[in-house]
């Protein structure tokens, strides 16, 4: 499976995110699409030879929770509240969107993501099937699962449209391109669903034995307004509906109560943290450094294009490690390091892709190189906190999934980027004239 090419990676700084050994300077053999060795290997017999001239070599970045078809949304309603920015302006918007539409604004943002170091993430949208096509041909990896809404407790659930699209995308690409798509199930959030339909959706679940996706205390008054109407959290709604009994991927969980982070630990729910979305709609700042010292995993996300306004995961990292220093006034909170991890192997573990973002012996051969040939990378005596503090997406060289080059030396190699530029224009141009 995957390409059967050897390829050896020389003269790299790597960061291996490996926590006995986080950085060494050596090369990498990749056989097919895992790993060979990292370090030094006088037996391995390359078919080709990239010298990266003492470049970083790093695992790739791994974004945890996005929306990729609200690419095609970006900057299309700012400085709104949550409520009023999804209610009025993006439900209505999606109302419009096509299959054909989604797979686009997803190629838009498999584009982004590669340029910007992306090897994997998880997408939660509806239309999907245009998403998994967008994946496939772009050759990263993704768990996409389809956002179940629903308002009225009076429907026929098993007649239900949603429900029929997130089994037949489910049937259809689960375990698709050589296992690099996972479909997930999704509940979009507490407040778009009754709870008769939770429980409904928490049963799929069960018969699946699938990973879940899910929006869980974005804001203060998400919480309120459940605890209003259920006397519960909506973790602890969520718990009574029958979640958490498989993989979950609880996005932001920005207001979690202790009972709720004891939950998250019971149950090893993975938090996917949002901080550029949380601060641009004001969600707050969700105590990632709390979480982490609980031993919670903590991933990140960029959300959807359409609250961030990109889908650039080293904002996410940079601001990560940078708001838990200021908002707890101590500049030991979340090392550059456990920042990383975030942006890496804990967003591997929160996606369920097993052997996946540390370079390692018999891991999956998934990493990005770094250009620190740069002002802003000149001179750096550690390799970790120059990817931290200091790097730009766009410092980002080449990026590899499963053996393969999406992007080298900045060419894109598997999207016609001028096409989706046209493509998206197009639907672009829809959306500007009811503005
Ligand atoms: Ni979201």
């Amino acid at each position: 499976m995957g390409s059967a090419i050897n390829t050896l990676i020389q003269n790299a700084q790597i960061i291996t995110m490996d926590e006995k050994n986080p950085i060494l300077k050596g090369d990498i053999g990749i056989k097919g699409n895992v790993i060979e060795f990292v370090g030094k290997s006088n037996s391995f017999t390359p078919d080709r030879v990239k010298n990266v001239n003492g470049n970083i070599v790093m695992p790739g970045l791994i974004n945890a929770h996005t929306h990729s078809p609200m690419t095609l949304l970006r900057c299309y309603a700012d400085d709104l509240s949550l409520r009023d920015w999804l209610f009025d302006k993006i439900f209505p918007a999606e109302e419009t969107l096509t299959e054909q539409d989604v797979y686009w604004g997803s190629m838009l943002g498999c584009w982004e993501m590669i340029a910007s170091g992306t090897t994997a993430f998880a997408d939660m949208y509806f239309s999907n099937s245009g998403t998994a096509r967008a994946v496939m041909e772009s050759g990263q990896r993704a768990n996409i699962c389809r956002a179940l809404q629903c308002f009225d407790d009076c429907a026929d659930f098993e007649k239900d449209s949603r429900m029929r699209q997130a089994l037949d995308l489910y049937s259809e690409f689960n375990n698709a391109a050589q296992g690099k798509i996972i479909i997930d199930m999704s509940a979009h959030a507490v407040y778009t669903n009754t709870k008769k339909y939770l429980k409904f959706i928490a049963q799929t679940v069960e018969k699946l034995n699938c990973g879940v996706h899910l929006h869980i205390s974005e804001t203060r008054g998400e919480n309120v307004d459940c605890v209003k109407k259920y006397k519960m959290t909506p973790t602890e709604l969520f718990e009574s509906c029958g979640f958490f009994n498989t993989r979950t991927i609880a996005a932001h969980s920005v207001y979690l109560t202790d009972d709720d982070i004891s939950i998250y630990k019971n149950k090893k729910i993975h938090i996917a943290s949002n901080p550029t979305s949380n601060l641009k709609l004001a969600s707050g700042i969700a105590p990632i450094g709390k979480y982490l010292n609980e031993g919670i995993n903590v991933a990140l996300g960029t959300d959807g294009a359409a609250s961030n306004n990109n889908l650039n995961m080293f904002e996410e990292i940079h601001l990560a490690a940078l708001l838990q220093k200021g908002v707890n006034e101590n500049p030991t909170e979340v090392s550059a390091f456990e920042a990383l991890k975030m942006g890496t192997v804990n967003g591997a573990n929160a996606l369920g892709i097993k052997n996946c973002g540390i370079l390692r012996r018999g891991w999956c051969a998934d990493l990005i190189i770094i250009d620190t040939d740069k002002p802003h990378l000149t001179p750096y005596y550690n390799a970790m906190s120059a990817i931290v503090y200091s790097a730009q997406a766009a410092d980002v060289d080449s990026v590899m999934v499963a053996g393969e080059f999406l992007m080298e030396n900045r060419e894109l190699k598997t999207i016609d980027t001028e096409r989706v530029k046209f493509e998206t224009k197009k639907i672009a141009d829809r959306f500007a004239s009811f503005i």
